[in-house]
């Protein structure tokens, strides 16, 4: 790119820090652009509405209006400009909003001269009309896109999101083990604590440990000289050699076998290894992060897993809780699978009767996320009006895993209890029935074969509303 053209690109840079407004103007213009200050949200606006910028670096901490309030502002009113958003140390959460609402990428403090500019070059389209800016958009590539999309808002995933921050901070020595309950999101964790590390280019290399047959694993990992064993008439590069300065993810690490427990010990040890077959030693640069669905802790206590080995890879431990933990998040989600299969499937599905999310948010989901991320997936596939009704969801999520009233027996006498039973009966009849005739108390009564007065008693007594259930 030429500096004349370079000269056409005005950056604002928004920032209520006089040192950190300096450093930028000073890379900015060395490299040829020309660039212009805001010191809050407000003025940044007007800034935005008064002259041509291109592309804007922001500080999410801004007096008047936060850095997200404006990126807000800026997407509501159909401004497209790039904006790179500047977190601070450890605020994983912010930076996955920031991407949420459009931001082209975000940088985390201390700054990185190199960065800043890798981000300028990669925001700026060649010229203004060669390339729109989803074209160049990392972020606006499905692919990148799914890997942050890490949904949550529950105290719970707060923790998980600040862990992702600090990790992401750490040297790459730092190794991680992700621990929980299968579709808990593990595989996502990784590939957020390795984007947010890394940024966008880096190697991200997947091994399932229990997947690739136990004989191939060791070369899986170290790869082969040419003629190291029959069959091996090239040399082939291991993936520990393929991470590069990336991460390695060891999926479901309970089950490695213990000699390339003990070999992979090794590798954390002196981060160096040498293929099979071969005796020069090769540096490791990557990443570790491990994950399993299995408590090590037992695993060690029978003694299938090693102790040091747990302790290498458990530098930093990430628990992630089961959705039923977290069942608050469980709307959020189902609304963010329901945007995201309309697009899918070319459906218009405008969202969830209240019956059906608290279906839903009562469910225990033994699949956790992947669980409701199908379920939803077949919903929308089925649904042809414009809410997902909950006797779908009813019909999908099998009966027996729909939580049973607990039936409060002991500690009363057998005339409470059986009064109680019969509450939580009669409570269940009235809401089916009237559940199957979409509301209406005429035929549901009439079906029921008890009066209409019976029928509404019962209503009043347990406050079933019948608006409830028409469809
Ligand atoms: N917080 C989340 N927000 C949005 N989607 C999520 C979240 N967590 C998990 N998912 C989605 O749920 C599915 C399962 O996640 P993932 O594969 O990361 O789980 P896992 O813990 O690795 O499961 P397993 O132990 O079975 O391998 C994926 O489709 C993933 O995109
Ligand atoms: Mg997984």
């Amino acid at each position: 790119m030429s500096d004349i053209k370079k000269n056409a690109f005005r950056i604002l840079v928004v920032d209520d820090d006089a040192k950190i407004l300096y450093a930028f103007l000073e890379v900015l213009k060395k490299d040829g652009y020309s660039a212009i200050t805001a010191n809050d949200g407000e003025e940044a606006l007007r800034t935005v509405a008064s002259e041509n910028v291109d592309l804007i670096f922001m500080d999410i901490t801004l007096p008047k209006l936060d850095g997200l309030g404006v990126l807000k502002k800026l997407r509501e009113q159909n401004i497209n400009i790039p904006v790179i958003i500047i977190t601070g140390y450890g605020i994983m959460q912010n930076a996955i909003k920031a991407m949420q609402l459009g931001a082209f990428d975000y940088l985390t403090k201390p700054l990185d001269i190199e960065k800043i500019r890798e981000l300028t070059r990669k925001a700026l389209p060649e010229s203004s009309d060669s390339k729109t800016i989803k074209d160049e958009h990392p972020l606006l590539n499905a692919d990148i896109v799914d890997r942050y999309d890490l949904i949550g808002r529950s105290d719970k995933m707060q923790d998980i999101y600040k862990l992702i921050g600090l990790v992401s901070t750490t040297p790459n020595t730092v190794s991680v083990l992700i621990t929980g309950e299968s579709g808990t999101g593990k595989e996502l964790v990784a590939r957020s604590i390795h984007n947010s590390a890394l940024g966008i280019g880096y190697p991200f290399i997947g091994i399932n440990c229990s997947a690739v047959p136990d004989n191939l694993l060791e070369s899986e990992f170290f790869g082969f000289e040419k003629g190291s064993f029959t069959g091996a008439i090239d040399r082939k590069l291991g993936k520990f050699e393929l991470a590069h300065n990336g991460t390695i993810f060891l999926d479901e690490i309970g089950n490695l076998l213990p000699n390339l427990q003990q070999k992979l010990l090794r590798v954390l040890q002196e981060r160096e290894f040498e293929r099979l077959g071969g005796d020069v030693p090769i540096k490791v640069q990557a990443r570790f992060i491990a994950a399993t669905n299995r408590s090590l802790d037992a695993e060690i206590k029978k003694g299938n897993f090693r102790e040091d080995l747990f302790f290498r890879l458990n530098v930093v431990s990430i628990k992630l809780p089961p959705l039923r933990e977290r069942a608050e998040d469980i709307p959020l989600l189902a609304n963010y699978f329901l945007a995201k299969y309309n697009e899918h499937l070319s459906k218009k599905v405008k969202g969830f009767s209240q019956r059906s999310l608290n279906l839903l948010s009562s469910y225990h989901f033994p699949g956790n996320i992947r669980e409701l991320e199908n379920l939803i997936e077949r919903a929308v596939m089925l649904t042809r009006g414009e809410e997902i009704g909950h006797e779908l969801l009813e019909k999908m999520i099998s009966v027996n895993y729909i939580k049973e009233p607990s039936l409060p027996v002991a500690g009363t006498s057998f005339r409470q209890a059986r009064e109680n039973i019969l509450q939580i009966f009669e409570k269940q009849f009235i809401e089916e029935k009237l559940s199957s005739h979409s509301g209406n108390v005429t035929s549901a009564s009439k079906s029921s074969n008890m009066s209409r007065q019976n029928f509404q008693r019962m209503m009043k007594k347990y406050n079933i509303n019948s608006e409830d259930f028409k469809s």
